[in-house]
């Protein structure tokens, strides 16, 4: 298999960690803080998906924050001070470890590195910038002038575009096993990274390249 020209990312799950928005304030939310966590993600991405289907778009941005509401509300926290300073975080999340060193090597074989992201382009550019990852990419995309959301096939064509490049010369990866589905039906060649581990799903074990458990991972796989 030839290496890739490029490989993007998704971003949020894949290389940000949206749980270190919680873990930062975690004292405030006691032993719910996961719990909230996680509701707070099902929800971000549920709206995401249900905008798609009844035709209409809103930001991410405010998607986050919504999503953010209800899962406080579901969890009887009343505290507007905690919201905005999680929102905040999200603005700032953690990259995971092991991004930084994968993205290098990649870059070092001289291939192309990218992120195709829900976010909004202010909140995606913001948790790059301050994850440190800014320099090691050669692209931050955004579906926001799209106005459509993953994983909406014209959403993946906005990496082929930026690369000039066929779907089957570029290789995705996402820690969201339905991003990855729908990457891969767009034809990517699709890793999906999958660090917990979770059962496979979405039809992932046919349409999907592989399966990797980190981005260490996923230089192995280019490099061999
Ligand atoms: C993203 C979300 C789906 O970064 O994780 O696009």
């Amino acid at each position: 298999m030839p290496r890739p020209a490029a490989v993007v990312f998704d971003a949020y799950g894949t290389l940000l960690d949206v749980h270190s928005a919680v873990t930062r304030h975690a004292g405030r939310l006691g032993a719910q803080a996961a719990a909230v966590s996680a509701l707070w993600r099902r929800k971000q991405l549920e709206y995401t998906w249900i905008l798609s289907a009844v035709g209409d778009y809103e930001d991410f941005a405010a998607i986050t924050d919504r999503a953010l509401g209800f899962a406080l509300a579901e969890h009887g926290v009343a505290d507007a001070a905690l919201r905005a300073d999680l929102l905040a975080a999200y603005r700032r999340l953690d990259a995971f470890p092991d991004a930084a060193p994968a993205l290098t090597a990649l870059r070092g074989a001289g291939i192309g590195t990218a992120i195709l992201s829900n976010g909004e382009p202010a909140m995606l550019g913001e948790a790059v910038a301050a994850s440190g990852l800014a320099p090691l990419l050669d692209d931050v995309l955004s579906v926001h002038p799209l106005r459509r959301y993953k994983p909406a096939r014209q959403v993946y064509d906005l990496a082929t575009a930026r690369f000039g490049r066929q779907p089957h010369e570029i290789a995705f990866v996402s820690g969201n096993a339905w991003d990855a589905f729908g990457a891969a039906r767009f034809g990517f060649r699709v890793h999906h990274l999958n660090r917990v581990p979770a059962p496979t799903e979405y039809w992932l074990d046919t349409v999907a390249e592989g399966r990797i458990a980190s981005l260490s991972d996923l230089v192995q796989a280019l490099s061999g």
